[in-house]
């Protein structure tokens, strides 16, 4: 099969590619299975992370249709929501934030480094997640009727075209495994909005990479499903490759912990072997739990070939209070 041609696609080079794929020998010790990490937390902008992908193909896409302003998003510690307003600045694109809730009283991790962006952040008054989509909704026409042309960007970016982006990735992975002899790695991610796994099944089926096994620290894995499944089929129509299919879809539950945005023992545990085997620090939210499923899995024999970890940034978010994540 052929690779898809990105070229034509618009894009805005904003990270610093490729990023390092890089071998865990005491953690591949520890656990018993082959490890290494691809280092999407050394993505460039800010304190990197898996985010700045997508942004290419979306402030690339906003650039073209000469947009202004940003608006997205999320909940205050999220790092979708600053990595999105950071980006905008480096295109010159103003950025308005959408958080649901109340202002937090201490402002720390990705709240304080939005008041260094210079980012508009609004609060929803009401702690439900999905209240931030109409906000966004009203913020965009408040803006469109004050003249601005906005690009409005869901929560997590979680888009097709933002999807694009973890193609690239895979292409570059695929380079890379190819160079240091890594044959048919599986590669373990944390899913939350789904964008990222959509974009990784997008090349499984375009037959660029083997297997993706997201786990889900957000949703349930039902929702997953659909969501990775349904943003996956709109990317492949994007870049005409072929249609990804239900099965090539896997997602692991059962390692949420307390909650979205809430630090699990296991992920700290893990986050812990690995910061002791490897030199690597996983956040709470996303990479740890993946971490922990991982480790969980190879313990009980599930896991046999290598694997490829992604380590997906979050960096901000290693300093922020447990229960203000
Ligand atoms: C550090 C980190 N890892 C993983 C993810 C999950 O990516 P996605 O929302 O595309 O599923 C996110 C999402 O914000 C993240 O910030």
């Amino acid at each position: 099969m052929a690779d898809p041609d990105l070229s034509a696609i618009a894009r805005e080079c904003l990270g610093t590619l490729p990023t390092p794929l890089i071998a865990a020998p005491r953690l591949s010790e520890e656990l018993g299975v082959e490890i290494w990490f691809k280092r999407d937390d050394l993505t460039g902008i800010g304190l990197g992370g898996n985010k700045v992908r997508p942004l290419e193909f979306l402030l690339g896409d906003a650039l073209a249709r000469e947009c202004d302003v940003l608006v997205t998003g999320s909940g205050p510690q999220s790092n979708w929501s600053m990595l999105a307003a950071l980006a905008a600045r480096r295109c010159g694109l103003d950025s308005v934030v959408c958080f649901y809730g109340d202002a937090p009283t201490t402002v720390q991790g990705n709240l304080l480094l939005h008041s260094t962006i210079g980012t508009t952040v609004k609060y929803t008054g009401d702690p439900s997640r999905a209240t931030v989509d109409a906000l966004i909704e009203v913020t965009a026409q408040e803006l469109r009727a004050a003249g601005r042309n906005p690009v409005v960007l869901p929560r997590g970016g979680a888009t097709s075209r933002g999807a694009i982006g973890y193609v690239a990735a895979a292409l570059e992975l695929r380079d890379q495994t190819s160079t240091v002899g890594l044959e048919n790695p599986t590669l373990w991610m944390a899913t939350g909005s789904c964008g990222t796994q959509a974009g990784l099944v997008a090349a499984v089926a375009a037959g660029i990479l083997p297997e993706v096994i997201g786990v889900t620290v957000s949703r349930t894995a039902d929702e997953c499903r659909e969501r990775v499944l349904t943003l996956a089929t709109g990317t492949a129509e994007l870049i005409g490759t072929p249609a990804p299919l239900a099965t090539q879809v896997n997602i692991v539950d059962g390692w949420i912990g307390p909650g979205y945005g809430y630090a699990s023992t296991e992920g700290r545990d893990a986050a812990a072997l690995v910061a002791r085997t490897e030199a690597l620090f996983l956040d709470p939210p996303f990479c740890a739990k993946a971490m922990a499923a991982l480790a969980f899995a190879a313990g009980n024999g599930d896991v046999t070939g290598p694997v490829v970890f992604l380590v997906s940034g979050g960096a901000p978010t290693l300093f922020v209070q447990d229960g203000d994540l």
